[in-house]
């Protein structure tokens, strides 16, 4: 029997709260941890290692996009915990790059700066991220779990084998995100990107629920300057020295 594809191990399963499997089997399977400011790289860094190692992915922050999403569309108020947790409880469907909400997909809606903005305020409230807690711990299955967000290995899996933080420079992480929305034909300052970027960072860092840090045992990889390819070489050789092999085809 061949497995799959790295591209299709790469596809989240579609876990329901509660369907983790047994909590000890859980346990064993292996998460590599990748949490970071806003436009840090650590999503692409976090494909590229899952891709080597044909493990799953969790995208966190899509789930709390989707909150987002959900609140902006029903003109849900961003301060009203209650109602958006109720709205982080719906079903939706995440298959390797595509989420799926009410039947339809919600993937490039969930980019937009807008979303983005309203996702760092939704996820300020302990009910929403209560909310999301065991629907991510369900993403840990067989063969191993990449999972990137802000809490991965601080709250979410803080028994992962290897945890990482990225960081680079605001400027620079301004300059990328500016360059992915061109490439996308959206027009944005600069400028306007950095101050999103900056009032972002602060409310991740700031907010008492969960806040953006690094775990005292994660290793921090500044990745101004540094081309994609050679962090996810740095932290296949950290997965390495973990102990952490790519899954047999
Ligand atoms: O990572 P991404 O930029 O898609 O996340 C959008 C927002 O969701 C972040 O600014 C952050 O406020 C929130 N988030 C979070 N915890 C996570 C992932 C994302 O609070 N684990």
């Amino acid at each position: 029997m061949t497995a799959p594809k790295a591209s299709t191990r790469a596809m989240a399963p579609n876990p329901t709260a509660g369907d983790g499997g047994s909590a000890h089997a859980a346990a064993t399977v292996p998460v590599v941890a990748v949490d970071g400011p806003a436009a840090s790289g650590k999503g692409t860094i976090a494909e590229g290692v899952a891709a080597v190692l044909r493990f799953h992915r969790l995208d966190s922050g899509a789930l709390y996009r989707l909150v987002a999403w959900r609140a902006l569309e029903s003109a849900t108020p961003l301060d009203d915990a209650p109602a958006l947790a109720a709205l982080a409880r719906l079903d939706a469907r995440f298959d390797a790059d595509r989420v799926t909400a009410g039947g339809h997909d919600v993937t490039a809606a969930l980019r937009g700066e807008d979303v983005s903005a309203a996702a760092s305020r939704v996820a300020v409230h302990p009910a929403v991220r209560a909310a999301l807690t065991e629907r991510q711990r369900a993403f840990r299955r067989p063969p191993g779990l990449v999972a990137d967000g802000r809490d991965m290995g601080t709250v979410i899996f803080p028994d992962a084998r290897l945890k990482v933080f990225v960081t680079a420079s605001p400027a620079e992480r301004a300059a990328r995100r500016h360059k992915q929305l061109i490439a996308k034909g959206i027009s944005v300052t600069l400028e306007s990107l950095l101050r999103e970027i900056e009032a972002r960072d602060a409310r991740d860092a700031g907010r008492s629920a969960a806040p953006l840090a690094a775990a005292p045992d994660a290793v921090t990889l500044d990745t101004t300057g540094v081309a994609p390819g050679a962090s996810i070489a740095a932290v296949l050789e950290l997965c390495r020295a973990r102990g952490i092999e790519p899954a047999r085809e």
